[in-house]
């Protein structure tokens, strides 16, 4: 096995591993401390059933169920599935247009997620790339000041606020079910967090939160945007762009993403397994 490592500190490249094959202690523990070098992996060349991805991913710790229940694979409700196929009755078999802002993926759960495994089955021939942000490197570069300052507050995450803004941009999305709605009420968590494993501070925000505990609604929601756009700014970045066949893993607890578009003509077609985390500190 071979990691190499980006200049940026951000994602790792992983050769010479078979996910699919069953991993022994000391290599499972390799790829966990890589993981927490570089809070993405690259894993290329993979050839991996829903089983394997499920049970590579099982070595991390329990996985979560997505609320959104239509997109889990049917006999495997562990991987959500990202995808433009339609069905015969022209339902999405996925989420269509996933992540297209900048955030960390279950933010707005009480104990969000603490890391996400996507699997590219079929990806287009250009764009639909993922980008991640390293929010290590983001806080880092703060001043005393203004680590002091966002270390006070705590800011709001919501995941029925998103999806519904997502629903009017392109209408691609079904419309959040109010059983939906009740199970992911607005949760607040501290804007600096501490990794439990590294125990280095990062920030945390992003697309789900919605303002600032304290603040005036349009104050905080304002201050979150921009708080956000600072930390997925350029130098923060790794650009990743898909092959089939690529597993990309991240830390959701030290790392935020978002999804490019393409061009919808072409197959786009991926699965997700999403590892529960603990509560933010
Ligand atoms: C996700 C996500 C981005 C992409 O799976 O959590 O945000 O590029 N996907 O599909
Ligand atoms: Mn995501």
């Amino acid at each position: 096995m071979e990691v190499t490592r980006q200049a940026t500190g951000l994602g790792g490249r992983v050769t010479g591993v078979d996910l699919g094959a069953p991993m022994d202690d000391a290599a499972f523990a390799e790829i966990h401390k890589a993981f927490l070098d570089n809070s993405v992996l690259i894993f290329p060349e993979q050839e991996i059933t829903p089983e394997q991805h499920i049970a590579f991913t099982r070595r991390f710790g329990d996985l979560e169920i997505h609320v959104m229940s239509q997109f889990l694979l049917p006999d495997h409700p562990e991987v959500l599935v990202l995808s433009n196929d339609k069905k015969p009755n022209g339902d999405a078999v996925g989420i269509e247009d996933a992540g297209r802002y900048w955030h960390s993926d279950l933010s707005y759960l009480e104990k969000p997620s603490m890391a996400s495994l996507l699997y590219a089955i079929e990806v287009p021939p250009s764009r639909g790339d993922t980008m991640f942000a390293s929010q290590y490197a983001a806080f880092d570069a703060l001043s005393d000041d203004r680590k002091e300052e966002l270390s006070k507050l705590r800011a709001v995450h919501h995941f029925g606020s998103r999806w519904n803004k997502e629903t009017g941009k392109a209408g691609v999305r079904p419309k959040m079910s109010a059983e939906e709605l009740a199970k992911t009420p607005p949760v607040d968590h501290p804007i600096v967090r501490t990794h439990p494993e590294t125990g280095k501070k990062t920030i945390y925000v992003g697309g789900f939160c919605t303002g600032v505990v304290g603040m005036e609604e349009e104050e905080g929601a304002a201050f979150v945007d921009e708080l956000s756009d600072y930390a997925s700014s350029e130098p923060f970045r790794y650009l990743h762009q898909w092959n089939a066949g690529d597993l990309v893993m991240w830390d959701n607890r030290c790392a935020m993403h978002c999804a490019s578009d393409y061009d919808p003509q072409y197959r786009r077609h991926m699965n997700r397994t999403t590892l529960k985390g603990d509560a933010p500190f």
